[in-house]
């Protein structure tokens, strides 16, 4: 996110901004730019499937998913997407002689739905620089437990759930926020907490923080960015009433 590479002026671009820009311009909210939304998924899709219901109920305005894509070919969020009528894309590394190949194919697929935003919606795949310097604050990412704790290398899946367990806390929740180039590290959006029961597994525990948290604020924070609320300075992100 704060690269060295940027420049000040292009760190505080963001979709948000853009959107205010808009909005600065004299557009009304009926006329505000939708966002075209690409989707980056690994499994069971529940997550795509919140985005899905809140658009459908009116509780995100302003964002169109215009391409799901898996590195997953089996994964059931792709039918998700075929089912509401939405472009599903498999990308699978099986298919490239290497990362770089990958890679490639990756941002390829990204850039040609021309998205103003990605969201990372249990994508379970290295993120290539290339693509996050690219999408400066226009990447986000909902993660299963509420950074700076359990996160990082390794803190992905259950494994997350499986260390909050081990250590005894008695409260998660689950994280919205940008992607830098770090693991876990860009600013965050939104946070809901999450109690943690004495007789939880990782399993029961994985699914309450989606139910109580991951579901709810994923698509808050879309209709946030998309509302023109959300602004990203010197890596903290400031939402306006
Ligand atoms: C969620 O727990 C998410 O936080 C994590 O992967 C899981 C994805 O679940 N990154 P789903 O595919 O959205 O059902």
């Amino acid at each position: 996110m704060q690269s060295a590479r940027s420049s000040p002026a292009e760190r505080k671009r963001s979709c948000a901004e853009r959107a205010g820009t808009a909005r600065a311009q004299g557009y009304d909210k009926m006329e505000k730019k939708m966002l075209r939304t690409v989707v980056c998924v690994s499994g069971g899709g529940t997550n795509l499937q919140a985005i899905l219901d809140g658009i459908e109920r009116k509780e995100i305005a302003n964002v169109q998913i215009v391409r799901v894509i898996s590195n997953n070919r089996n994964a059931y969020a792709l039918e998700r997407a075929r089912n509401a009528g939405i472009e599903a894309v498999c990308v699978s590394p099986r298919d490239y002689a290497d990362r770089a190949g990958f890679n490639r194919a990756l941002i390829q697929k990204t850039d040609e739905a021309s998205p103003d935003l990605i969201v990372l919606a249990g994508f379970l795949v290295v993120i290539p620089p290339e693509l996050i310097r690219r999408y400066e604050n226009r990447i986000v990412n909902i993660h299963p437990s509420l950074i700076p704790s359990f996160c990082g290398t390794g803190y992905y899946g259950l494994k997350v759930h499986e260390a909050v367990l081990k250590r005894g806390v008695k409260v998660t929740g689950a994280t919205v926020h940008f992607v830098d180039e770090g693991t876990d590290t860009g600013p965050i959006i939104l946070q809901k907490p999450v109690a943690v029961r004495q007789d939880d597994t990782p399993q029961t525990l994985q699914r309450r923080v989606m139910e109580e948290a991951e579901w709810i604020i994923l698509p808050k924070a879309l209709d946030l960015i998309a509302g023109g609320r959300v602004t990203v300075v010197n890596g903290r992100v400031t939402i306006t009433e």
